[in-house]
């Protein structure tokens, strides 16, 4: 059978490709569909890790990573190369996640060729234009110009709806989940040198967003101490971004601490083992907070807005902000009192229920059919 369709999946970061592997399956197993991968290179290692373990090949690598790039360079260097992919390759659809500088940068080069753009993971917000920066104003730019909006919950549809899109909004529940589902039923493990998992209880950190740079770290960074300090149970498992504007402060003030295990981006099947066999999780991660109630795991939120308020209400995560003395009197708590920490370790995922790659592989099929 000869394919009807052409489908571009296009992405550049590890949370892109984390959430596309499952969406890129089903349309590659579809005969239907001619599905070609474009990786712009945004990030090099971090995304090479996930396409290994979900098997998938990129069909084409603008390899557009430079160490300490700018928001401009990934920009135009994405731009002008997918200007010239697409126009060679023709899809019927693009279609991008998320609000990565790739997400926008994607959607703005289809718009130009007047190519249907597909945003998965669409309508997330805060209220703030500069928090999460640049992501809110990056997604809040491909929901202007995009046709398929596939929001992951009711109130990710509500955002659409407000912010004047009119048509093609479809709740899908979000691509994570159908990830996560695949990956912990593989019984992953993670191993890290010098760690015994059964002898501590482990808090699995990571931290990575601009606004966090410089002081906010700084703060998240004594809070760390302190709680260690105080629970000589517990030790600090923090997988560190490869930027290094985040990697020098981390190993300059933590290097040296026995109970704390500075250790390189894990993959994402060791990632998900240190999640299940962790007991708390503190992130500034937006991904974090989808997958770990699937897990039953809290997590405190280092940061002062989310995009993720269903978490919140729903009673999985917690936003902590910066400070050090909240960030301390927020995990003392989960850490003793075990009351509280059930009250937030068993609560059903508002997220997804793993079948969200289905719907949107059915709503392009229906569009371009
Ligand atoms: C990007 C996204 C952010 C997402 C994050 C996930 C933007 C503006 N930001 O932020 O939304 O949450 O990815 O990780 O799109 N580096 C490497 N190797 C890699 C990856 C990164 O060396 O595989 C280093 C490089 O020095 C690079 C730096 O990390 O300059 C920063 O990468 P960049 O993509 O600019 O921003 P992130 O902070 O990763």
């Amino acid at each position: 059978m000869q394919p009807q369709f052409h489908v571009c999946v296009t992405l550049g970061t590890r949370p892109e490709a984390i959430k596309l592997a499952p969406v890129i399956h089903l349309f590659r197993n579809n005969p239907q569909f001619q599905t070609s991968v474009v990786l712009t290179g945004q990030h090099r290692e971090m995304v090479e890790q996930v396409m290994q373990l979900f098997d998938l090949k990129a069909d084409y690598d603008l390899g557009i990573m430079r160490p300490k790039q700018t928001l401009t360079e990934i920009t135009c260097n994405s731009l002008i190369g997918l200007e010239n992919l697409y126009k060679e390759i023709q899809p019927n659809i693009v279609l991008v996640q998320g609000d990565t500088t790739t997400a926008f940068a994607a959607a703005l080069a289809a718009f130009y060729q007047q190519i249907p753009i597909g945003h998965v993971e669409a309508g997330l917000r805060t209220d703030n234009l500069f928090n999460p920066f640049p992501e809110e104003a990056n997604r809040r730019l491909v929901s202007q110009i995009a046709q398929l909006h596939f929001a992951p919950t009711t109130a990710s549809v509500a955002n659409l709806q407000t912010s004047g899109v009119k048509e093609g909004i479809h709740h899908t529940g979000n691509t994570v989940i159908d990830a996560l589902l695949y990956v912990s039923g593989r019984s992953p493990k993670c191993e890290i040198k010098g760690l015994d998992w059964s002898s501590h209880r482990v808090i699995l950190a990571t931290v990575h967003r601009r606004e966090n740079w410089g002081q906010p770290l700084e703060q998240i960074i004594q809070a760390w101490l302190l709680i260690l300090a105080e629970f000589p149970d517990v030790a600090l498992v923090l997988p560190m971004h490869m930027n290094p504007v985040v990697r020098e402060p981390l190993i300059a003030k933590l290097g040296n601490h026995p109970r704390i295990f500075l250790v390189e981006p894990l993959d994402y099947e060791q990632l998900v083992g240190a999640m299940q066999h962790c007991y708390l999780i503190m992130s500034d991660s937006g991904g974090l907070q989808e997958e770990a109630p699937s897990l039953g795991k809290p997590v405190l939120v280092l940061r002062t807005t989310t995009e993720r308020p269903e978490a919140v209400a729903a009673g999985t995560s917690k936003l902590v902000g910066t400070d050090t003395q909240e960030i301390v009197a927020a995990a003392s708590k989960l850490l003793g009192d075990r009351n509280a920490y059930e009250q937030m370790a068993n609560i059903a995922n508002p997220f997804g229920d793993g079948k969200s790659s289905q719907r949107i592989l059915d709503i392009v099929h229906e569009f371009l059919a």
